[in-house]
């Protein structure tokens, strides 16, 4: 159920699927004879220098995964890596705790809430913690339909049912985890009485009224970086350039909400297009491959995140997992750059993907 949990997304999870074989899609050409003994994967994103063109996208509750290494695996991990640590606003540890083992760039993921004193307390604790970026999330007006979670009875926290009780029982391990850490829950909304498990708590609180002047409202009240996360369109991107976004965040949830939505490597060029450089570009969705991230680079973003592939590797082995995550990231993306004749991320352009002229 927790593998689901990670693993699956809405409807007929064919948003999923077409995000990962879209970029299988695209043929890479290189250039031959080329001096590729210095590779460089350095770069800065939303003004924060990274190691790599790619960092770790905000995911609830990491806990439910691995309940003892959770967030502060993931965040040690990025740190470790050289790269921004997004925190969601549902992690199952609080934006303090995070910060005391990642001193280096951590940014915070919000929705707009209905208790507006509540994501400005929020804000201004993520802003003492050290988390110099906001990410608004603006494709979860209601939560999607996860139809491998209402079959396998899961909810966050877990309900005991006999459906998710016979498979804790054959994870021994993970329940024994489970029982013997702290229950797993937002941590940064401690205070907060939740009714109705993580699903209950996004209906309860997330906003269906929301709009870009609420948009507007958010960055009127934060002074560090904004990113907005979620856009489809060229429409939506120009609308975030207009309200002063220091990056537009192409995604479709990793295909959890809107399911038939185009993969998001389909929407980049466009996007890419409309923004023309008044914002930075950032894609997550269906990233598996360092070539997936040199097509990604070639095609406008300027840098993407990871959301499953990092989870897979920090439910198989906690902070280790992560960390060999990122390095399997890395040197593939190394190679894959050597493999192209390019050496440096400004040198990966259009040009390094093929156009086909048969059919
Ligand atoms: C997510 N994602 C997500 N996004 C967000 O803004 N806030 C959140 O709390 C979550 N939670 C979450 C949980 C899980 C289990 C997954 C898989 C994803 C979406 C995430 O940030 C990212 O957009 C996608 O995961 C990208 O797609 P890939 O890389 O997983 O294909
Ligand atoms: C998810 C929500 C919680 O994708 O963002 O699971």
């Amino acid at each position: 159920m927790v593998f689901d949990y990670i693993d699956g997304a809405a409807d007929d999870e064919v948003t999923l699927a077409r995000n990962v074989s879209r970029f299988r899609d695209i043929e890479l050409v290189w250039d031959a004879l080329v001096d590729v003994d210095k590779i460089d994967t350095s770069t800065t994103i939303m003004g924060a220098a990274s190691a790599s063109p790619f960092f770790i996208s905000p995911t609830a509750t990491s806990r439910l995964f691995h309940p003892r290494a959770g967030e502060l695996a993931v965040a040690r991990a990025a740190h470790a890596a050289g790269v921004p640590y997004a925190c969601s606003t549902l992690a199952s540890t609080s934006v303090e705790d995070i910060a005391t083992v990642n001193p280096g760039t951590k940014w915070f993921q919000v929705y707009v809430w209905r208790n507006r004193a509540l994501v400005k307390d929020m804000l201004e604790r993520a802003k003492a913690a050290g988390f110099g970026a906001i990410l608004l999330t603006v494709d979860v007006p209601v939560a999607g339909n996860r139809e491998r979670d209402g079959a396998n009875d899961f909810s966050i926290p877990p309900k005991v049912t006999w459906r998710t009780a016979t498979q804790a029982l054959a994870a021994p391990g993970y329940l024994w985890d489970l029982v013997t850490t702290p229950e797993i829950r937002p941590a940064n909304f401690a205070h907060i009485k939740i009714d109705g498990g993580l699903i209950g708590f996004i209906n309860a609180q997330f906003d269906q009224t929301v709009t870009w002047d609420d948009a507007r409202w958010m960055r009127e009240n934060w002074d560090g970086k904004l990113a907005i996360k979620g856009i489809a369109t060229p429409a939506d991107a120009q609308r975030c350039v207009a309200i002063g976004a220091d990056a537009v965040w192409v995604s479709n949830h990793g295909g959890r909400q809107l399911d038939t939505a185009p993969a998001s490597i389909d929407t980049l060029p466009g996007i890419a297009e409309a923004v023309g450089g008044a914002a930075e570009i950032i894609l997550d969705g269906g990233v598996r491959r360092g070539s997936d991230i040199v097509k990604a680079l070639a095609l406008g973003a300027n840098a993407v995140a990871l959301g499953r592939s990092y989870l897979y590797g920090l439910a198989a082995g906690g902070e280790a997992g992560v960390r060999r995550a990122l390095e399997i990231m890395d040197s593939e993306l190394r190679r894959t750059m050597a493999l192209c004749g390019r050496t440096k991320l400004s040198g990966l352009t259009r040009d390094l993907i093929f156009q086909r002229t048969l059919a």
